[in-house]
């Protein structure tokens, strides 16, 4: 995918930052040690998006340039490398869905489905009402929960096809659904609920025996003869 593929063909022709992202700027340099203001690219392009819809335009990536004195191509560099900056208009409602092994495992390839049939884009792809886009990205960071799709900033997890036909038609009628596990599982606990201490838990609850047996005792005393004791 060259560049040209990522970023607008339209673009606005000015960006500025508002008066209050211009003072959490200030914060946000002031963080780092004199000559590495570099390092606050990042933050700042986060700040950018926020800004202006959920996407970046070039202006901005000129404005930040300028801002931390780094060469324009620098910035775009990194907001070309992360899939977490959109330098082309995103949908309102902008899924990540995962394909990477453990999702994939787990029917990622349903989801895309489900996504296909029922808005009819594929990765890439915006809606002609402008309400959903879509975009296949790599591992999430919630394997555990596998599959996932993430929508803005929040997470749906171990969806199914169904389930991610009900995420949809919630969002197209404006009501996201409550975020994490649509299966309601707390955090990644296994879906019987915690089961990890259980084994631990028998055993405590076994009645110790009152009198060590005789090969307790001789294991006792080998432990004695060996310790010196
Ligand atoms: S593989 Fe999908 S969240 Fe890690």
């Amino acid at each position: 995918m060259s560049i040209h593929d990522l970023v607008a063909e339209e673009q606005p022709e000015n960006f500025e930052f508002t008066a209050e992202n211009e003072a959490e700027i200030i914060k946000i340099i002031a963080k780092y040690p004199e000559g590495r203001q570099a390092s606050a690219v990042m933050p700042l392009l986060d700040l950018a998006q926020r800004q202006h819809d959920n996407w970046i335009p070039m202006k901005a990536i000129e404005v930040i340039a300028e801002k931390l004195g780094m060469a324009k191509i620098r910035v775009l560099e990194v907001a070309s490398f992360y899939t977490m900056f959109n330098l082309k208009p995103v949908g309102k409602y902008f899924l990540q869905l995962c394909g990477t092994t453990p999702c994939m495992l787990r029917g990622s390839d349903d989801l895309s489905r489900c996504i296909k049939d029922k808005l009819g884009i594929t990765s890439g792809q915006i809606t002609p009402d402008g309400k959903f886009s879509l975009l296949e990205v790599e591992c999430l960071g919630a394997c555990v929960n596998a599959p996932i799709i993430q929508v803005n900033d929040d997470f749906y997890e171990d969806l199914d096809y169904d389930s991610t036909e009900a995420l949809i038609d919630a969002l197209s009628n404006d009501m996201p659904p409550p975020v994490g596990s649509v299966i309601k599982r707390s955090g990644s606990q296994a879906e019987t609920g915690a089961t990890s201490l259980s084994d631990i838990l028998g055993s405590k609850s076994a009645k110790p025996s009152k009198k060590p047996d005789a090969k307790s005792k001789k294991t006792a005393a080998s432990s004695a003869k060996i310790s010196g004791v």
